[in-house]
């Protein structure tokens, strides 16, 4: 049997942690997977989370499923979160899945379930993961323009452009919010006009909303989906708690679906539970059931939002430190990009050679497109990091 494959090529993310733990070099930086970390370099379990997973742990008497859409509070609580508290949801749905990858496996094998020959669209470039996904599901991909390397900017004029080559029926993959892996994002207006597009042509849109709270703010992020729920017939979203959360590993994700009425959204969310069922039976529970607690307790909820508000801040500081520190060492304002841009990423739009330069003589690690995980970043070597990165240029 087995003797018919030939190995998988390692994760062009993941198997970067591999690397850098086996490599012996003190100065090391781990500017590669997505993980929020402290200044310290430690991705610590969140207070709020903490105090959650003791009352959990006080409280669960009994660890029998819990059922096909998780934890109904828990899914309360994120359409709140998404929408805020005084949100129409008649025509909303919403299931806790394995992770926001589970979150847009589950949507991709629904699209594909509702409309076998849509495309989906996506953004040029877009995470990795996001077309493999799409592809295990069967549905073929295209791409729009996105983002221009050498202004660090999003080329607004050629991405509308080039989503008018969609069919209608087909499906826009969007980031709700800091862009991953450019950092650059859409502003409101810019929204605005995605959503009179998906309208004029009848496109669906598809939202990848991973990192809610990293950009502007909680609420702030969700201005988009927020936009295009007041403009589109339908929607579906893929959120994730892994990062506003920090629990990564416990994957805590949910699929929010918005219908043309509450019946066309009740049988799409059937659809979606059926989906699930086959993928995993069922979304694992613990840090899901721990979440819910935080939204569901005024105390713990503002102390989750205060947590989350400080690592948000401290990224952005990062950013503006480092484009100075760049500023400095390149004597130019080449990067200044990496100050306005928001969320965990931005890419320093160096060829593969140069990220492996990086790697091989200084010991820092970030993903071969240059992408660097801002949190990663240590405030007392910004300038020795610079220093580096001027010096592969
Ligand atoms: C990332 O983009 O680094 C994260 O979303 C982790 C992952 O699964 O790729």
């Amino acid at each position: 049997m087995f003797e018919t494959l030939t190995a998988a090529p390692p994760d062009k993310i993941l198997n970067l942690s591999v690397l850098y733990k086996a490599d012996p070099r003190p100065e090391k930086m781990d500017l590669g997977v997505g993980v929020y970390k402290d200044a310290s370099g430690a991705t610590v379990i969140m207070k709020a989370v903490r105090e959650a997973e003791k009352r959990l742990y006080d409280s669960q008497s009994t660890k029998t499923y819990v059922g096909m859409g998780g934890d109904e509070g828990f899914n309360k609580g994120i359409l709140k979160m998404v929408f805020g508290d005084n949100a129409d949801l008649s025509r909303m749905f919403a299931c806790q899945t394995a992770g926001g990858s589970g979150a847009l496996r589950t949507i991709a094998d629904l699209l594909k379930r509702a409309k076998p020959d849509a495309t989906v669209w996506l953004s040029d470039p877009t995470w990795a993961n996001h077309a493999p996904i799409l592809k295990a599901a069967n549905l073929p991909t295209a791409t729009y323009p996105y983002f221009d390397a050498a202004s660090g900017a999003v080329k607004f004029d050629a991405m509308l452009e080039g989503l008018k080559a969609a069919k209608p029926g087909d499906v826009i993959l969007l980031h709700g919010c800091c862009h991953n892996p450019t950092g650059a994002n859409l502003r409101l207006a810019q929204w605005e006009k995605v959503a009179a597009l998906l309208v004029e042509r009848n496109l669906f849109p598809f939202i990848d909303l991973a990192y809610q709270g990293f950009g502007d703010g909680l609420e702030e992020d969700c201005a988009p989906v927020r936009l295009l729920a007041t403009k589109v017939p339908e929607m579906a979203i893929a959120t994730s708690c892994s990062k506003n959360f920090s629990v990564y590993r416990d994957r805590v994700g949910a699929v929010i679906l918005l219908g043309k009425d509450a019946e066309s959204v009740k049988i799409a969310g059937s659809q979606a539970l059926t989906v699930t069922r086959v993928l995993y039976s069922m979304p694992p529970d613990h840090a899901a059931a721990a979440v819910r607690i935080i939204l569901e307790d005024d105390a713990l909820h503002a102390n989750w939002k205060a947590e989350l508000e400080d690592m948000r801040l401290r990224m952005l500081n990062l950013r503006k430190g480092f484009a100075d520190a760049l500023r400095r060492q390149s004597n130019s304002d080449r990067f200044d990009f990496i100050a306005d841009h928001r969320g965990m990423f931005s890419r320093l739009g160096l060829t593969e050679a140069q990220v492996d330069r990086l790697r091989d003589e200084y010991g820092i690690y970030m993903v071969g497109d240059s992408r660097f995980n801002v949190a990663g970043l240590k405030e007392d070597r910004l300038e020795e990091l610079a220093k580096a990165v001027v010096s592969v240029l």
